[in-house]
């Protein structure tokens, strides 16, 4: 099926084929610097496309809000951000930019996959245990039980607390899946260490590529890792792993994340 954004990007592509024969040096560069303005600085990538999105609807310009709306989607936005963006749109451009949100909003749908529907369905649940009563750790099992029964591609999913004895040092957590070997893991050592030492999260595409990865079945194909970290310390981590390779993408990791980030101020 053509969908609305497939043909938008089709067009868009053999205009600019097109146009790229016509361009002079100063539109060229014109068009470099619009690229270069909208590349992750200061302002993450993400929030620069959800301002050209506002500027986009305010100014009324559907291809300028469906090159947005596309990006969006790649960034992993969530349908709460989409939506808040589209009032502040509406607050400034006012209600003649209703028929526009209208056409935004068909366009996002139908490309909203079924992955992030599944998702966004199972966080006011996953949100309704975190602000529970119950000690971290029975919230944490309870995370890894409702996602890894609910979610197809997380084979594994689990929680890696740093030692209370050794800050260096990744114990096992709650978990669901497969009982894994890798009960304590250096910082630095496989996928879990190395998130852990540089503080950032690791999505591994295909696991068998990796030098520095510690198998915990040869059914794993991919894996991310998410950080928990408070005042710059690591708390611990968010390990999941697949059996499908390429298996995360940044709507997962959205998910994931704003997860560690409730647990944070909770470990
Ligand atoms: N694969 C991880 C080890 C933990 S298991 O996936 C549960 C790693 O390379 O650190």
């Amino acid at each position: 099926m053509e969908t609305k954004l497939g043909l938008f990007n089709e067009k868009r592509d053999r205009l600019n084929r097109i146009l790229s024969r016509y361009a002079g040096r100063n539109m060229k560069s014109f068009m470099d610097l619009d690229w270069r303005t909208y590349s992750g600085g200061a302002v993450p990538e993400k929030y620069k496309e959800l301002m050209g999105l506002v500027s986009s609807l305010v100014l009324r310009c559907d291809d300028c809000i469906s090159y947005h709306i596309a990006q969006c989607l790649k960034l992993g936005v969530t349908n709460g951000e989409f939506e808040e963006t589209l009032m502040i749109g509406l607050i400034v451009g006012g209600s003649i930019t209703i028929p526009h949100i209208r056409r935004a909003v068909e366009t996002w749908d139908e490309h909203v996959s079924p992955k992030r529907k599944l998702l966004e369905s199972l966080e006011p649940e996953v949100l309704k245990i975190l602000d529970g009563e119950e000690s971290p750790t029975v919230k944490m099992q309870k995370i890894s039980d409702l996602l890894h029964e609910k979610v197809p591609h997380y084979g594994w999913f689990g929680f890696y607390l740093t030692d209370k004895n050794d800050d260096k040092m990744l114990v096992l957590g709650p978990f669901a899946g497969e009982p894994t070997e890798h009960t304590h893991i250096p910082f630095g050592k496989g996928i879990c260490g190395q998130a852990a030492q540089t503080m950032k999260t690791f999505t591994i595409d295909d696991v068998s590529k990796e030098s520095n990865y510690l198998s915990c079945s040869i059914k794993v194909k991919s894996e991310i890792v998410l950080p928990i970290v408070r005042n710059g310390k690591v708390l611990g981590e968010l390990d999941i792993d697949s059996h499908e390779t390429s298996a995360f993408d940044a709507i997962d990791e959205s998910f994931l994340s704003s997860i560690c980030e409730r647990l944070s101020s909770l470990l």
